[in-house]
């Protein structure tokens, strides 16, 4: 393939990651989006591997790393589980930052590129510096990441003593080093100055995370998923591969506006989160499920749910983190359709950052093949609630939990909820009075218009579907 072919495949490729975004942001176009991105990363992947800089001796590393790859990605996309998600996203990260490392090690080591002037050659090696930068740090922060969300690692913030101040004397001996690098004349005194940087660098990714509280880890994986985007552009400077840059740029932007997205969905400050800390300042511990119950819970049986929204006229469904471990969409689902066969007005609302990734429920409904147009965003629908006769609140927690507008001290404080408890009656699905991923009680449970149906939301489901049946 000439190199005026690759560049027009490139070009097509990048309009159609592009286009995939665009489809992505919408769960109707969602499908289309996927498909899009995967004929254009077809594109990519072809115009690379049969492109001009790839030698007939190339081909053997290529079919080789696919051999080993392909089966990898093909058996952890098929087994891995929705709730697994984001530690796998987390580890495909680390694949990332990696490769910027070794490309960036390589691509200094080889002598073979003749640079026309040095001021070109002085741009290179600043990209091969910070390329290996941000890649160090994203991949030991997303290896750290993956261990917290497996659970490998325990969840609490590691909170060394001025850790600020470590920071920033890394930053520094990071700044000093890559001076020492630009001036080094000999390779031999290159690559000490970079690897320095690179465990210095990698250090700081393990620090940045392990500082990192539970309820902050998804916004963390979303900025790890930007760094890794900025990593792949500076890979393709190194490499002068247009498509790389752009790509790695959309990436990394679309991974900061989302982490931005979250946090504000969770009232929390982006340079707070990269602070780290959250659970631990104000006095306020967030302890799983530490916390005194604050008064009588009323709870109710599956048959008298079912009776209750046999009743109403307008139910609104609140899905959480419990829906999907539960695997109880496709109930939902069916109990749905049977309401609406009856004349009830079924609603879902949906809060940004309900279940463990951005889209988790959107993603579940759609599955189970729940209509797009009664599943509503929280600012869509939150209003509605009094006006609602029953709220039903699946396996969902601290997005629910009022304390977010009553009590200034929690630890959610100022996040935006759904209003459930404004609704003439709510029923909360769950197993336990255990709380959720913040670690925090939940006023909701123990008011007057609250009943708790408790144990596994598919089982329960189940049973409500049964009698709605019966
Ligand atoms: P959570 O607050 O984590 O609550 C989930 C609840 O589901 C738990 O209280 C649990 O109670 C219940 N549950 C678990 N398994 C269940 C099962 N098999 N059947 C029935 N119930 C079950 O979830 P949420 O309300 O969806 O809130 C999401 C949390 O994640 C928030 O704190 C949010 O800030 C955080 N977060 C999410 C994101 C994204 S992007 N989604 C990003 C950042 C942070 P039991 O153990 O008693 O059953």
């Amino acid at each position: 393939m000439t190199e005026g072919l690759a560049t027009v495949a490139y070009i097509g490729a990048t309009v159609l990651f592009i286009l995939s975004l665009g489809g992505l942001s919408n769960p109707e176009t969602a499908r289309r989006g996927n498909l899009l991105g995967i004929v254009g990363m077809t594109i990519a992947v072809l115009a690379t591997v049969f492109g001009p800089r790839v030698t007939p001796a190339g081909y053997a590393w290529i079919v080789g790393a696919m051999a080993v790859g392909a089966p990898i990605g093909l058996y952890a996309a098929k087994t891995v589980k929705m709730t697994q998600m984001p530690e796998l996203v987390a580890a495909m990260h680390s694949l990332v930052g990696l490769a910027a490392c070794l490309v960036g090690f390589a691509s200094y080591v080889d002598t073979s590129t003749v640079f026309p002037t040095p001021a070109e050659k002085t741009i290179h090696e600043v990209e091969v510096y910070i390329g290996i930068l941000i890649g160090a740090v994203t991949f030991s922060g997303s290896v750290i990441a993956f261990g917290k969300l497996s659970g490998r690692i325990g969840g609490k913030p590691l909170l060394l003593p001025a850790r600020h101040w470590l920071n920033l004397a890394g930053l520094l001996i990071v700044i000093g080093f890559g001076r020492e690098f630009l001036n080094a004349h000999d390779m031999g005194v290159g690559l000490t100055a970079l690897l320095v940087m690179t465990v210095i660098a990698l250090l700081f990714g393990v620090h940045m995370v392990m500082a990192i509280g539970g309820a902050d880890m998804p916004v963390v994986v979303s900025m790890l998923n930007s760094y890794s985007g900025w990593a792949a552009a500076a890979t393709g400077f190194m490499l002068s591969n247009d498509l790389l840059i752009v790509v790695g740029a959309l990436v990394g932007s679309s991974g900061a506006i989302l982490s931005y997205i979250m946090c504000r969905a969770m009232n929390r400050n982006f340079i707070s989160v990269i602070a780290g800390g959250f659970g631990t300042g104000g006095g306020t511990t967030a302890s799983a499920g530490g916390e005194q119950p604050a008064g009588e819970v009323q709870p109710i049986s599956a048959l008298e749910t079912a009776e209750l929204l046999r009743e109403a006229k307008g139910v609104i469904i609140v899905p959480g983190y419990g829906m999907a471990v539960a695997q109880a969409q496709h109930t939902v689902c069916e109990i749905t359709k049977l309401l609406r066969d009856k004349g009830v007005a079924v609603r879902f609302g949906i809060h940004p950052v309900a279940g463990r990734m951005p889209g988790h429920m959107n993603v579940l409904l759609a599955e189970a093949k729940v209509p797009y147009d009664i599943v509503l965003e929280m600012d869509e629908i939150n209003e509605d609630f009094p006006d609602t006769d029953v709220a039903m609140v699946i396996g969902a927690n601290d997005i629910v939990n009022p304390a977010a507008q009553e009590d200034p001290a929690s630890p959610i404080a100022g996040m935006p909820v759904l209003e459930v408890w404004k609704a003439r009656t709510s029923v909360v699905m769950k197993r336990s009075m255990a709380s959720g991923y913040a670690g925090i009680d939940n006023p909701l449970f123990y008011k007057d218009n609250n009943r708790m149906l408790f144990g596994d939301a598919k089982k329960m489901l189940d049973e409500v579907l049964a009698a709605l049946k019966g």
